[in-house]
């Protein structure tokens, strides 16, 4: 790795038309990407849609079928990973248990026979930005998971890459671990400034490390957008029901002449036509849980019969079933809402209502 001195660069990364198969079965489906210069981008998706063969096929540890990978403008696709200048971290971060942390962090510059002064800049640098200084003597079994795991990024770093990959970096910590790291992560990237994709099944990690978001699902993107795009503003029913926790509500309802929408005997007034939709056809209506207030009037969107009711201190889900039969959460906050049984009826800003066709696609 000692001819990539770029950690300054900001190397973007193209994925033109790329196909993988593994024998007769295909597993990316001509995917194409343009990741920016110093971009973080977060892949998330259902476990086998591809995130990990897409990280691999980049770092080049796996092979492409069709398509090209370009890195900071060139084409890598049949390039040798080590001259690629990417750095991966994975979820077990496999340290050499018999070497001290600095020997983990030195040993892949040894290889590439960089000068030793140079290497012990290299490691104390690292060191710092990770914190991870006073543990340099120290063995791998002789350290917490979490200082594990950032003595694997040390050594990513070292390397210099032009870019990161890291998949899946923090699944093996605990929840307080998870957090830490999620913060030093966002840290280093502000530091460094390189690109990074990460892959990741935790939310709040997506929403909160990602410039940008793809949602793959079977070896396609279904959405690429910022987190507040994909959250506010999903493209099918799969990405408005991937993104958030608890999930999207979705229920049954009809668009109705004079920009209104029926539900389970409501009929609300929408503040602006939905164009794409067609008059007393049936339509799928997505309602975040955080977006159903309790309402006592006679009017209202749903009447709701509480099943059971989750207190988590700062707030309350209500999991209800609709007389439909549809099951939906609704998110209360603030000790005014106390209720949790009975029958209650709910509204939502029409603003908030997302509406998507039988078939799953957004109808606008
Ligand atoms: N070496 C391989 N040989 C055959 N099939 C493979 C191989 N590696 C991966 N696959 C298949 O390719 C698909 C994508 O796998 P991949 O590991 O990329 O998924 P993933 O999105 O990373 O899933 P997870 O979230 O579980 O890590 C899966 O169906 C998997 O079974
Ligand atoms: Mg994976």
């Amino acid at each position: 790795m000692s001819t990539h001195r770029y950690s300054s660069e900001k190397a973007t990364i193209e994925l033109r038309d790329v196909r993988k198969s593994f024998g007769s079965v295909d597993v990316i489906h001509g995917l194409n990407l343009k990741v920016e210069g110093g971009e973080f981008v977060v892949f998330v998706g259902p476990s086998g849609c591809g995130k990990s063969t897409l990280l691999r096929m980049i770092a080049g540890l796996e092979d492409v079928t069709a398509g090209d990978i370009i890195i900071a403008g060139r084409d890598v696709t049949d390039l040798d990973p080590a001259k690629r200048g990417i750095a991966m971290v994975f979820q077990s971060y496999a340290l050499y248990p018999h070497m001290s942390v600095r020997e983990n962090l030195a040993f892949g510059l040894e290889i590439a026979k960089v000068a030793r002064d140079e290497i012990d800049r290299q490691v104390d640098a690292a060191a710092e930005i990770l914190k991870i200084g006073p543990l340099l003597d120290r063995r791998p079994g002789q350290l917490s998971g979490g200082q594990r795991q950032r003595v694997a990024i040390g050594r990513a770093i070292v390397r210099k890459p032009l870019a990161f990959l890291f998949d899946e970096p923090l699944s093996n910590l605990d929840a307080e671990l998870r957090v830490s790291m999620r913060i030093e992560i966002a840290r280093l990237h502000r530091e460094l400034g390189n690109t990074m994709i990460f892959v990741t099944h935790d939310q709040t990690e997506a929403m909160t490390l990602a410039d940008r978001i793809v949602v793959l699902r079977d070896g396609r993107i279904e959405q690429v957008g910022t987190p507040g795009e994909i959250y506010e503003d999903p493209d099918n029913l799969f990405v408005a029901g991937f993104i958030g926790s608890p999930r999207m509500n979705i229920v049954d309802a009809v668009y109705l002449p004079g920009q209104k929408v029926g539900v389970g005997g409501f009929v609300i007034q929408l503040d602006a036509p939905v164009a794409s939709a067609t008059e007393n056809a049936p339509v799928k209506l997505g309602i975040r849980p955080e977006h159903l207030v309790l309402t006592g009037g006679e009017n209202g969107l749903l009447s709701a019969r509480i099943d059971f009711s989750e207190n988590l201190g700062s707030m309350r889900y209500l999991h209800c079933m609709l007389d439909s039969g549809e099951r939906i959460t609704v998110e209360l906050r603030g000790s005014a809402d106390l209720v949790s049984e009975g029958t209650i009826r709910l509204t939502c800003d029409p603003q908030h209502l997302r509406f998507f066709s039988e078939s799953g696609e957004r109808l606008r």
